[in-house]
């Protein structure tokens, strides 16, 4: 194609910048998400990815080919506003089937552009400048930027891990971070990064927290489907006095492998779904219209399909934290999700987590996040870091036997 003659191209470096900051305050401090820095490693070195939490094999065929015979047969333009019939009333079904919720898929169902748009959607649509969310930490990266976009507050919770090797909060500074700025509470269990799945006794706590002081709870299911033999993921909504409260958000990508799809969605009542759906319609109003037919097929799998998610990755988090134990690190064994988090001092006595995912594919061709961009007060994360498990059992292996030169 041939160039206009009146456009002139000038070379970056003599391009003149506003002197204008063009980042909003708002988002100091956030910059690039660690997981495109890590990732652009693990290409730039060839090292095996194990930084962000992406499966590398297909999900089921049958979801594959709803989503090709949906393109095929011409659902390419935009969906409806809140989802397609078919898909509400696929979630509603499996919120029924699994979890005994009932919901009404016109006016209790929100398709969503992956949980983070749910996210987003409920914070940016319920929140005012000066409120504030409490939540634990760590937490998922979109929450903090979420919350800061709202122009409220985060009143975080530590998450620790204690000497049993599983992660704990201290009720008391649950019910400190309470203030009568608090607006919402927002929860994620199943737990990224640390695997933990909330017992029944932490979440009848958090909700009489909830209740005492009227939140509303946003809670992050993503991994719902995605829990080990021994735990049992207990839905916030299920709980006496929550269904009312609550706006629960999950999403098909890590129940069918597919996390490029970002198809997600939020229910629960229906003036919480409205307050989502009010800042959701002006982010991305719609998309992926001929994933929704594949994700409501995916919903509709038999009851073995679901049942088989989470020994699968059971067994994976076992190989991977066999050989993270071997190569000398301290390893929180997870109870769901696809993560795996560890205490590197013994093999790193700085205890500086960045600095060892910086060198670590250099060192020995892997690459983990540093949890510390997990917390909302990274010291409490320093010393920890992150590795995926959702990878083919070859992989995890070649990865395992890297690992192992550390110690060497
Ligand atoms: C806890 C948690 N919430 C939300 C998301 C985002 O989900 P989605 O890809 O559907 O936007 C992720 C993805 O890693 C996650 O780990």
């Amino acid at each position: 194609m041939r160039r206009s003659p009146w456009i002139r191209r000038t070379p970056p470096s003599l391009r003149v910048v506003t002197a204008r900051e063009p980042l909003t305050s708002k988002l100091e401090g956030f910059g690039t998400t660690i997981f495109a820095e890590m990732t652009a490693l693990a290409v730039e070195t060839g090292a095996i990815n194990l930084g962000q939490g992406f499966p590398d094999t297909d999900g089921p065929a049958v979801v594959l080919d709803a989503a090709v015979e949906a393109i095929r047969s011409g659902a390419n333009q935009y969906p409806p506003g809140p989802g397609t019939p078919e898909l509400r009333r696929a979630i509603a079904a499996h919120q029924a089937r699994f979890y005994d919720i009932e919901l009404d898929p016109d006016t209790e169902v929100l398709v969503t552009t992956g949980a983070t748009e749910a996210l987003a959607g409920a914070l940016l649509g319920m929140l005012d400048a000066g409120d504030e969310v409490v939540t634990f930490e760590p937490m998922f990266d979109s929450y903090a930027a979420g919350i800061a976009l709202a122009g409220a507050r985060v009143n975080p919770v530590l998450l620790a891990p204690g000497e049993d090797g599983a992660y704990h909060f201290d009720p008391d500074a649950l019910r400190a971070a309470v203030t009568p700025r608090t607006k919402v509470l927002l929860l994620n269990t199943p737990h990224n990064p640390t695997g933990k799945v909330f017992d029944a006794e932490e979440m009848a706590l958090v909700a009489a927290v909830a209740i005492e002081h009227d939140l509303i709870v946003v809670t992050d299911e993503v991994y719902e489907h995605l829990v080990f033999p021994g735990a049992t993921h207990v839905p916030m909504a299920t709980l006496p006095g929550m269904a009312e409260r609550t706006l629960t958000i999950s999403s098909g990508g890590k129940t069918f492998s597919t996390t490029g799809w970002k198809v997600g969605w939020a229910c629960g009542p229906a003036p919480l779904v409205a307050a989502t759906r009010s800042a959701k319609q002006f982010l991305t109003y719609v998309s992926g219209g001929p994933f929704q037919p594949a994700i409501a097929a995916g919903l509709g799998l038999d009851d073995a399909y679901f049942a088989g998610l989470g020994p699968a990755m059971a067994a994976k988090a076992e190989r991977l934290g066999a050989g993270l134990r071997a190569a000398g690190f301290t390893v929180f064994a997870p109870e769901a999700t696809y993560f795996t988090t560890v205490d590197i001092r013994p093999l790193r006595p700085d205890g500086d987590g960045m600095a060892l995912c910086r060198s670590l594919p250099s060192l020995c061709g892997v690459v983990a996040v540093p949890n510390q961009v997990f917390y909302a007060r990274p010291e409490h994360g320093r010393h920890l870091v992150r590795f995926a498990c959702c990878k083919q059992d070859g992989v995890l292996d070649e990865a395992v036997e890297r690992l192992a030169t550390l110690s060497s």
